[in-house]
């Protein structure tokens, strides 16, 4: 049972700063592209973004941060970059975790991780078990992850619990099978590198996220870049169904 607030179901409080952000990083092979450089070196230098707004989230007090790294039609590319991506993400996870750990960040990686070879996925349950104690930042890997995988595998993970009440399902006896359910849902959602799309990303969770999508590669994402997103965001009135004249008459609890 989820104890956060359902953008459908009830009103959540207006927070200054986003609760949960949810960031599309991509753009990494134009970088790459633009300097002449093969497009893993564009997802080398990507890592280096991650790292900075994973601190200018714990320093600006946003409490989940969710990163699509790869999404389940990524198997696409060709096999080299995939090859490439994993031994990236192996590294990642050696290199980072206790600095991680030091920073209190709770690390977890959502997604069908049964497609990685058995070591990333070794690596994978011991970074979040090492994390598991940490509160300070959430940070939430979306890898081998799309959002429509995520819905089905909580469809079946649900009838299959309880399957006596086939038929009468509600949004509450869902959410707690989705792979995000100790977040709650995406305040705001950022994609980097130009495109306007969600690429199968949290189709369920982004009901009600505030969207901004930039120009700016994501290895050209940075502290000032992530603030301009949350001024955008600051700038926006969520009324999630409700006129704006409730919002002022009742300062949000309509
Ligand atoms: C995002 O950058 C990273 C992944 C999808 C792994 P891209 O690799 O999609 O970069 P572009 O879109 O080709 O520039
Ligand atoms: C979305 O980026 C997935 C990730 C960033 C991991 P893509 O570059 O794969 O998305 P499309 O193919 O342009 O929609
Ligand atoms: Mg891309």
């Amino acid at each position: 049972m989820s104890f956060f607030k359902s953008a459908t179901r009830d009103v959540p409080e207006r927070l200054p700063v986003p609760r949960h952000i949810a960031i599309i990083m991509d753009g990494n092979g134009r970088w790459a592209k633009k300097r002449f450089l093969p497009r893993v070196a564009g997802h080398v230098k990507g890592i280096e973004s991650v790292r900075e707004i994973v601190r200018a989230c714990i320093e600006r007090g946003v409490e989940y941060l969710t990163l699509f790294a790869f999404s389940s039609e990524n198997w696409r590319r060709p096999e080299e970059e995939v090859s490439l991506l994993m031994r990236l993400f192996v590294t990642a996870l050696q290199q980072e975790v206790d600095k991680l750990d030091r920073n209190g960040v709770r690390l977890r990686v959502i997604g069908d991780l049964s497609r990685f070879d058995a070591r990333l996925q070794e690596l994978i349950h011991h970074a979040e078990a090492v994390t598991a104690g940490n509160t300070r930042l959430h940070l939430t890997i979306a890898a081998n992850y799309g959002g429509r995988w995520d819905i089905l595998q909580a469809v079946n993970r649900l009838t299959a619990a309880a399957s006596d009440k086939a038929g009468i399902w509600t949004e509450t006896d869902l959410e707690p099978y989705l792979s995000t359910h100790f977040a709650p849902e995406p305040d705001l959602f950022i994609r980097t590198g130009g495109e306007q799309r969600v690429s199968n990303f949290l189709l369920w969770q982004l009901a009600y996220a505030e969207l901004y999508f930039t120009e700016t590669l994501w290895p050209e994402f940075g502290a000032n870049a992530l603030g301009l997103a949350i001024q955008s965001y600051q700038g926006r009135e969520r009324r999630f169904g409700r006129t704006s004249e409730q919002l002022t008459d009742q300062s949000g609890n309509a």
